[in-house]
């Protein structure tokens, strides 16, 4: 209206964002009164044997991705060290700093994901070093980062939205080189080594985390006070341009790649077809991104794997609005969009057309209802109709509940919606005995209903299951406890849950009553 318009045009005037974007203002506040926050976002249908094959992952790939990247950091760190007082030297160094300070991005984004291998030692590590590369402290980026998918772009809750608007040229270009970007960083992690943790990260961290994130911010200081150490010791900038400086001479890349995935589409909206972007690029572009360019599709399904991304792509094209075809066209349309914005605000992006969803992927997931039979009990379907390593989404009594059968043919029946954040775990993955939340791929077990990894912390209700005459069959009755209030009491509740995860002796696991027969569903 117009007075929001006149409010952006002081804002303009003044030099400063028209809105609020901390996520302690008034924009966080009214984002949660406006049902923005944490909630259900558009996704198309996949048919879940399709889905489970996408969100399959393999350790070669990655592992193979990971470590021609650390090869070309050394390759090019060496080469680049043995031609100082060269002039070639200086090309060495930027494709050095581009891997370091660029390429490490999307290698933090999915080894931190945890979807690029199926070790989580090997997830972590690369997430750790390239976490460091980029001068992020690994767990408050990784609950950054889960803020991010709850809340998409929406102003007062996303930490990661690159460019308020009105966006400035200047700053948008000075993102290039992080020269303002990495003193605040190394200002903030600071504070945070003194204990100093700020409202906004507060915001999203939860108070059991906070001490991880000191002791991060520690270990970081501590290893670039090491690479300054050694530079005056030695009198030479050379360490420094190794470890430290390329973060911000290395940053380039980095942006490069990183604007094409929001900047310039809408604000506050649920539908990541709305505000992300997918590019088509260049396989050189693809190694160095890790894929991240099919963006729209990432934030959809974040459990599938980056190398899974055009196969999901494939699948879900219809569904989606027309990808960038180059990178060159992204970059007309975010600059086009940015020029616009600076005088306007509320200008938004023209002729970006969500199609029409066909039918067979609209986003109602019909869930099978369980019928009520003798003694109390709820009909969940066929044992043979569920191959081992596979589930299937069911509603008995109003009761959303996740069916799952495990390798050793052993069946489940767990809650069907996560405890942290509402998303459906039939849409998930099942990773060995865990089943995976396509939200924020946070794990529980499924035999103790216990949380085994980030950021689920809530128990998943785990019901008695009984197969007999070949049908699974449940009485609803809760087999684990409830969760406690006061969270220490839920950590040791856990903890005894897993202790008690042996099969044979836990009630809410039955074998079936004959071999499976493998039929998939
Ligand atoms: Fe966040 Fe499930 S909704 S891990």
């Amino acid at each position: 209206g117009p007075d929001d318009m006149a409010a952006s045009l002081t804002a303009l005037l003044e030099g400063r964002p028209a809105r609020d974007y901390s996520l302690v203002g008034a924009e966080s506040r009214r984002a949660v009164e406006h049902g923005l926050a944490d909630a259900e976002w558009f996704r198309p249908h996949v048919d879940p044997a399709r889905l489970a094959a996408l969100t399959e992952r393999t350790n070669g790939r990655a592992v193979l991705d990971a470590a021609l990247w650390f090869a070309l950091l050394i390759g090019f760190g060496a080469a680049a060290v043995l031609s100082i007082g060269n002039w070639w030297a200086i090309p060495l160094f930027a494709a050095y700093g581009a891997l370091y300070g660029g390429s490490a991005d999307p290698r933090w984004h999915e080894f931190g994901h945890g979807t690029a291998t199926r070790s989580e030692r090997v997830n972590d590590a690369v997430y750790y070093v390239a976490s460091f590369f980029l001068l992020r402290g690994p767990t408050l980026w990784r609950w950054s980062h889960y803020r991010h998918h709850s809340d998409t772009i929406v102003v007062g809750r996303d930490p990661e939205i690159q460019v308020p608007r009105p966006p400035t040229i200047r700053k948008f270009l000075l993102n290039y080189t992080h020269l303002l970007i990495v003193p605040k960083a190394l200002a903030r992690m600071a504070r945070h080594a003194f204990g100093r943790i700020d409202a906004e990260a507060r915001d999203f961290i939860p108070e059991r985390e906070l001490r991880k994130v000191v002791w991060e911010a520690r270990a970081f200081l501590g290893i670039l006070a090491a690479v300054v150490a050694t530079s005056i010791a030695i009198g030479s900038v050379v360490p420094l341009l190794l470890v430290g400086l390329p973060t911000i001479y290395g940053a380039w890349l980095m942006v490069f790649f990183g604007v094409t995935q929001h900047l310039g589409l809408r604000e506050d909206v649920l539908d990541h077809r709305a505000n992300t972007r997918t590019v088509y690029m260049n396989p050189v572009f693809r190694f160095l991104y890790l894929n991240m360019n099919y963006h729209v599709e990432h934030h959809m399904f974040p459990a599938v794997p980056y190398y899974r991304l055009p196969a999901l792509h494939a699948e879900i094209r219809d569904a989606l609005p027309a990808p960038s075809p180059s990178t060159f066209r992204a970059y007309r349309e975010i600059v086009g969009e940015m020029w616009r914005q600076r005088r306007d605000p509320s200008d938004e992006l023209e002729g970006r057309t969500i199609p029409v969803v066909p039918p067979a992927m609209g986003q109602a997931i019909e869930r099978a209802i369980a019928a009520p039979v003798a003694g109390g009990r709820f009909d969940l379907g066929a044992a043979d109709d569920l191959a081992p390593g596979t589930m299937t989404g069911a509603v008995a009594d109003g009761l959303p509940l996740v069916v799952a059968r495990l390798a050793s043919g052993a069946v489940c029946v767990v809650d069907g919606i996560c405890t942290h954040g509402h998303a459906h775990l039939a849409d998930g993955a099942l990773v060995g005995d865990d089943i995976e939340c396509p939200k924020h791929n946070g794990r529980f077990d499924l035999t103790t209903g216990a949380p085994c990894r980030k950021p689920v912390r809530v128990p998943l209700g785990v019901y008695d299951v009984s197969v007999t005459g070949g049908r699974i069959t449940t009485t609803l009755a809760r087999q684990n406890p409830p969760p406690a209030a006061d969270p220490a009491a839920a950590d040791r509740a856990a903890a005894a849950d897993r202790a008690a995860a042996d099969p044979a002796a836990n009630p809410a696991v039955a074998e079936p009553a004959r071999p499976p027969t493998g039929s998939h569903r």
